[in-house]
């Protein structure tokens, strides 16, 4: 019902989201990951299908139920969804980067599972790729909007992602605050876009903001 009901503001338009954590594998049974539910992305997926758009889901493992009528395609690594961005982005018209990336991965990955000989382990960490960055480096005339997680110097370091990652838009969130961030169903952010705008939003629903978010966006594709 609610699919009939909306508009389809977005009809044809091709769109691709990024959602959840990532995982970096130390050995076969143990990874290192982050708090993201998925939630905010799957908002977004679902919002955006709804309004008529051809959605591309590239998701990290969550829980949730991937919405209707939207390609889902399932990665675990950093490495993995940069890879499985690639292959989508060209054809997106907007690219939206609601994924927790893991900033870091185990430099390598045990063959067998690690035991537990020694009294400390240390296991060494490499930069992952920074697949916003790059898709920033060769966006052409693609939309493309970035979140920021913060727990401090939430607007200067949110407009410093958008200057240095080529963004439209960045959605920044602040993680020290209840009823924002990783797990919840409401968010509480700042929207900041290319041109110096900065807009405050109170406490809302994810699907909510999913949708001011689209509306953001069909400003700056007209
Ligand atoms: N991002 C990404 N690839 C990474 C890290 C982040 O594509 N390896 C994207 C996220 O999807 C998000 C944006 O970059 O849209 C900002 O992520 P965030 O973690 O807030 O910023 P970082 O650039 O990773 O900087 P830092 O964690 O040091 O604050
Ligand atoms: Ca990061």
């Amino acid at each position: 019902l609610e699919y009939v009901l909306t508009k389809k503001d977005f009809k044809g338009k091709k769109i691709l989201v990024t959602a959840g954590p990532t995982q970096e594998a130390i050995d076969p049974v143990r990874f290192i990951t982050n708090h993201s539910s998925g939630k905010m992305g799957y908002a977004i997926a679902k919002a955006g299908s709804n309004r008529g758009g051809e959605v591309v889901l590239i998701t990290g493992p969550t829980y949730l139920q991937p919405p209707r009528r939207v390609k889902v395609v399932k990665v675990k690594s950093a490495v993995e969804m940069k890879e499985a961005v690639f292959k989508e982005f060209q054809e997106a018209e907007i690219i939206i980067k609601a994924a927790a990336v893991a900033d870091y991965r185990p430099a390598c990955i045990a063959d067998q599972k690690i035991k537990k000989d020694d009294s400390n382990l240390k296991i060494e960490m490499v930069r992952n790729p920074d697949i916003l960055a790059e898709l920033g480096r060769q966006k052409g005339n693609r939309i493309l909007v970035g979140f920021a997680a913060e727990t401090q110097d939430i607007i200067k370091n949110a407009r410093d992602k958008l200057v240095k990652k080529g963004l439209d838009m960045i959605i920044a969130n602040d993680l020290t605050v209840e009823g924002s961030g990783f797990g919840t169903d409401t968010n509480i952010v700042q929207i900041i876009t290319a041109n110096g705008e900065i807009k405050k939003y109170e406490k809302m629903g994810k699907i909510k903001l999913a949708h001011i978010i689209l509306d953001k966006i069909f400003c700056l594709l007209s």
